[in-house]
């Protein structure tokens, strides 16, 4: 089969949600949907808000010809200048629409990004534990994704980033709140991150992008501040997408935002908007432009993740499981009791609870629940997870 090389190397060592994903459904039709308690795929369980679908019906009443045709690439004017008011106000910035680009999701933003923004061996530097699809979405445009460590307790270290960079460096992806661990960065960090990008930026001669990655940007418990890059740092792009907050991953829509003080900025909006085109995305899904255009600052009411996060690290504490809390998200990252994460996540599949490992985020030594599922299925799987941290054991100081 004539399937290109790195095709085939990326199918084999192929995403761990995915993998386990698919453990799920094999294990749901061997026993039975009902006793298995699946936190493997970060997919939203709850419903849009109703205005979501009340603007869909109201767009579709008010018909108006051209509604399914195409439009520019970078998305329908009036959509990207109400997104980007709403986002001036977010980010204490001034945006003008033509700095907003509407995307497939955050994955189709990335990729259009990278395409713009990377020569052939250029690198992106990210902190472990990570999103691992930026791994593909790098290589996609002949990147290479480089890894420096979070420090414990998840925050950026920005001093490991900074001795990652080098001449080749291109951007940094940062993510939050982040995705596996729930961390949301303080506002400290991201400026001393933006001290030191300009401080590289001037000494590698090139212009180092910050790509802030949020589409978690509205899950966040108790009101914590989600800090503004682009008042830290002036090349500063922000990647989002509405499949988490609005609960409609499968529509594919999202955006992409270029701080107001970028460099270049026209050839860089131009850029996005070619390479939206020619990556084959052509423009974003026209309808759903239209209704998130309608909602913006929309979210789903996140109480249930609240009440979800409260039972997952309630149970999980009261057996013996190391964790921070998250911030944000609906992911929780604790430490695999023993150390091992593959034997710690296997042992969890043998009392049918399905979980990632923590190396399928660059993090061996952790795994990942994802806890956008029913209450009762985080009641149901707290027994197992005590019988299983009965198995192996204390768990290692520094895993
Ligand atoms: C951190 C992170 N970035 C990007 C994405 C891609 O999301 P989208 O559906 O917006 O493409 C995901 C999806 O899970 C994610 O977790």
């Amino acid at each position: 089969m004539a399937i290109a090389d790195n095709v085939r190397e990326s199918m084999k060592s192929s995403s761990w949600v995915r993998a386990m994903f698919e453990t799920g459904i094999r294990l749901k039709g061997e026993h039975g949907e009902e006793n298995v308690a699946d936190f493997s795929l970060g997919n939203p369980d709850l419903d849009p808000p109703p205005e979501f679908h009340r603007e869909i019906r109201k767009i579709i009443d008010e018909y108006v010809p051209g509604l399914h045709g195409y439009m520019p690439n970078g998305g329908y004017p009036d959509v990207r200048a109400a997104i980007a008011s709403h986002i001036s106000s977010e980010y204490g910035v001034n945006i003008p629409g033509s700095n907003v680009i509407m995307s497939c999701g955050a994955g189709g933003a990335l990729n259009v990004i990278f395409k713009s923004i990377l020569n052939p061996g250029d690198n992106v530097l990210t902190c472990t534990p990570c999103f691992m699809e930026y791994r593909a979405y790098v290589s996609n445009h002949g990147g290479v994704l480089k890894f420096a460590e979070s420090k414990d307790d998840f925050d950026l270290d920005v001093g490991g980033l900074e001795k990652a960079i080098d001449k080749r460096t291109a951007a940094v992806i940062i993510n939050m709140p982040n995705n596996p661990s729930g961390k949301l960065y303080p506002e400290s960090t991201i400026a001393e991150l933006g001290e030191m990008l300009k401080h590289k930026s001037r000494e590698t001669g090139r212009t180092i992008y910050l790509v802030s990655d949020e589409p978690y940007r509205r899950i966040v418990y108790g009101g914590k501040p989600v800090p503004s890059i682009f008042r830290f740092y002036p090349d500063s792009i922000v990647a989002s997408s509405y499949s988490k907050e609005l609960s409609i991953a499968g529509e594919r829509i999202g955006w992409m935002a270029v701080g107001p003080d970028v460099s270049e900025t026209a050839d860089l909006l131009n850029a996005l908007i070619l390479c939206t085109r020619i990556l084959g995305f052509v423009n974003a899904p026209a309808l759903m432009q239209r209704v998130v255009g309608r909602l913006p600052g929309r979210g789903v009411d996140i109480e249930p993740y609240v009440r979800r996060k409260n039972l997952i690290c309630g149970g999980l504490k009261e057996s013996g499981y190391e964790f921070t809390e998250p911030d944000g998200t609906f992911y929780l990252f604790p430490k695999a009791p023993g150390g091992d994460d593959m034997a710690f996540v296997k042992a969890l599949q043998e009392e049918l609870v399905l979980v990632v490992p923590g190396r399928g985020f660059g993090a061996p030594g952790y795994f990942r629940i994802a806890y956008c599922v029913d209450e009762e299925v985080i009641k149901r799987s707290l027994p197992a997870f005590t019988r299983v941290i009965k198995r192996f054991g204390r768990l290692p100081t520094n895993p």
